[in-house]
């Protein structure tokens, strides 16, 4: 079976991640990490305070952006009588469950159709901001479905839309596919005291099994309380933080498979985009959202299966006419879009 519905990664890891894997010493894991002695969480969080100039307590680290995520809604939504948090309209279904396991209310802010894309409307979310006055901003950028974002600037601009008490946790699991430029997570964090962004190994770096997250707080009492309620006493998996690093110092290696991604973007777009009912929307995630004729869905999912195939067919409301399709390698990608034609082509 060919896996493209989740985001995953088809291709191989870095020599670097699979060198990490063979000689790491299994010794390790006789012992807990003794870096809790030196108030420190992991090697991982040491190297990643250094690669973007934060102070390690401003560090979060969790199995997975999922846990980063989840403790922050359950942490924040249950802290004082404020439970309301505002997500977009179009988002990962993962957001509202997370804060209905805590009784948390969740409200959509608007996410626009454009002619080739979705956008934030920034007028909207300043008014619902004030109107609604969340305890929890979310922001994902680059949004999953959808695939737009937020340029840092725009993040920077949302900030000074919220009152001091709303938490912005700014999702950017697809972030690296965007941009190698970092700086400017520094500079937010240094700007606000209630912003937490969360970044992944799963998506750039291709490693979803491994489950490592990490994120930037911050820096407020608050935001230490949050962390110490994040933090896991006796430490992280010793060969995830090892592997970590490993694929986070292979950034040519992962770069060169988001350019078979690109590739892959302009083939859908040029053989499906110019097909009637359909619209490819423009995205730098790894995967790409096509909107195609519903009558075709049952022939379509037909075909996938045949094929051994598996995408994702969006089944919500205002965004049921939809697949989200996981770049993977090229011919995959090739035989994806033969898979689609063959269907659609008349
Ligand atoms: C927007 C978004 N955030 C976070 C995640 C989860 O990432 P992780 O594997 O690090 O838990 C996903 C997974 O698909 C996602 O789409």
């Amino acid at each position: 079976m060919n896996f493209l519905d989740r985001n995953e990664f088809n291709f191989t890891p870095s020599q670097e991640v699979i060198d990490t894997i063979r000689n790491f010493d299994i010794g390790k894991f006789c012992f807990y990490t003794r870096i809790y002695d030196e108030g420190k969480k992991s090697i991982f969080s040491v190297w990643l305070s250094e690669k973007f100039g934060i102070p390690e307590n401003q560090i979060l680290l969790g199995y997975g952006a999922e846990d980063l995520l989840k403790n922050a809604v359950h942490y924040f939504l249950t802290q004082g009588d404020n439970n309301r948090m505002m997500i977009p309209k179009f988002s990962w279904w993962y957001y509202k469950s997370i804060a209905d396991e805590v009784d948390g209310e969740t409200l959509q802010y608007p996410v626009l159709e454009t002619d080739d894309s979705f956008c934030y409307d920034l007028d909207g979310l300043k008014e619902m901001i004030e109107r609604v006055h969340p305890r929890i901003l979310l922001l994902a950028t680059p949004n999953n479905p959808t695939g737009n974002g937020l340029t840092p600037q725009e993040i920077g601009d949302v900030m000074k839309m919220v009152a001091d008490d709303t938490v912005v946790l700014v999702d950017e699991a697809y972030a690296s596919f965007v941009t190698t430029e970092t700086e400017y997570i520094k500079t937010l964090t240094e700007q606000y005291p209630n912003i937490i962004i969360c970044r992944t190994l799963s998506k750039f770096y291709g490693l979803p099994g491994l489950r490592m997250g990490f994120g930037f707080s911050g820096k407020s009492t608050l935001m230490d309380k949050f962390a110490r309620y994040a933090n896991k006493y006796l430490g992280y998996d010793r060969l995830s933080e090892e592997v970590a690093i490993a694929a986070m110092k292979s950034d040519e290696h992962y770069r060169k498979i988001a350019d078979v991604m690109d590739e892959a973007r302009k083939m859908y777009t040029e053989e499906l985009g110019c097909l009637p009912g359909f619209k490819v929307y423009r995205s730098s995630a790894n995967f790409i959202l096509i909107k195609y004729p519903l009558e075709k869905k049952g022939d379509l999912q037909k075909a996938f299966v045949s094929e051994q195939y598996k995408v994702k067919f969006m089944n919500e409301p205002d965004l049921n006419q939809h697949m989200r399709i996981t770049l993977g390698r090229s011919q995959q990608n090739r035989k994806v879009c033969d898979i689609i034609l063959s269907v659609c082509k008349q």
